[in-house]
């Protein structure tokens, strides 16, 4: 049921990681569809077998106007044949107010706005629909997403022959992190893409549930909060772009990973030898530079 085939894990090159002898590659979860991309994918499979298997056609969720989440589960709707409805947060917009929510709405989305203090209560709104609709949380992120990113990890190891030193991943709700953490024997490294974002660590030790979990946060990669930038950032991510032609990242996650991942290694973080793998999580829709 949903087939995607793995996604690629392609090598990439530069004099820095030859200066701290480092192998690195990135998993292309953004090749993954050209719509349900990313870490979105991992994180709904399991929840469309399941609203699937429990007969249920009708799946809910919530975000914001710009939601990677939002686009991607109004995509899989209707790749997959099910019917959505994005609750969003803010009753001063309409399906014109970003191209995100243009988008979901023309996949068949039904874009309920709610004002922002309703929309803290999201679980109350959801109420009405819980008979009737399979419910996935804000970002995704429950154990059935879990599940889904723990399968990255297996797929990484067959297609290098070998268990990487590291894996790296952006931070957003933790969802993906706490997959990764869940099942990985690699060391996991998360680069938060919120400003006071703390609060997340001990949600991913929760949702990860895995005693033998080895893993490091890093919560100075914000660039001054969730969706700020800066220009250092824009700069880093032009000049990446060059140099991986064939690799496009954003400003709102991945190019804040592929920045402290930078910083590390010129830091020298990584031991010599050390094979790093960085999780391309997808988010294109959302570049807006
Ligand atoms: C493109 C992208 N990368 C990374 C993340 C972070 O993932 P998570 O919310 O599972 O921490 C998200 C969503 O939050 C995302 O949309």
């Amino acid at each position: 049921m949903f087939p995607l085939p793995p996604s690629p894990l392609t090598q990439i090159y530069d004099p820095i990681f030859e200066k701290f002898d480092i192998k690195f590659f990135v998993k292309r979860d953004d090749l993954l569809h050209p719509e349900i991309s990313g870490n979105k994918w991992r994180k709904l499979k399991y929840n469309l077998i399941e609203a699937r298997n429990q007969g249920i056609n009708q799946v809910l969720t919530f975000g914001g106007a710009f939601s990677n989440h939002i686009y991607a589960t109004a995509a899989a709707g209707k790749v997959f044949g099910f019917q959505t409805v994005g609750i969003i947060r803010g009753d001063e917009l309409d399906k014109e107010s970003s191209p995100t929510l243009r988008f979901a709405k023309n996949c068949g989305m039904e874009l309920i706005f709610v004002s922002r203090e309703l929309y803290r209560d999201k679980e109350i709104v959801a109420k009405k629909y819980k008979n009737t609709h399979f419910i996935i949380p804000e970002g995704g992120t429950n154990s059935l997403a879990i599940r889904g990113v723990g399968e990255i990890d297996n797929e990484i190891t067959e297609q290098l022959g070998y268990i990487p030193n590291f894996i790296c991943t952006s931070v957003g709700t933790g969802g993906t992190m706490a997959g990764l953490c869940s099942s990985s024997k690699s060391k996991i490294l998360g680069f938060c893409a919120l400003k006071n974002g703390n609060y997340l660590e001990a949600e991913i030790l929760t949702l990860a549930n895995n005693p033998k979990i080895n893993y490091e946060i890093f919560w100075d990669y914000h660039f001054g909060g969730y969706a700020k930038t800066k220009s250092e950032l824009i700069d880093f991510i032009n000049d990446f772009e060059k140099k991986h032609l064939s690799i496009k990242i954003e400003q709102v996650y991945t190019g804040k990973m592929f920045f402290g991942i930078n910083d590390l290694i010129q830091k020298g973080y990584f031991k010599k030898g050390s094979t790093v793998v960085a999780l391309h999580t997808g988010g294109l829709q959302g570049r807006s530079f």
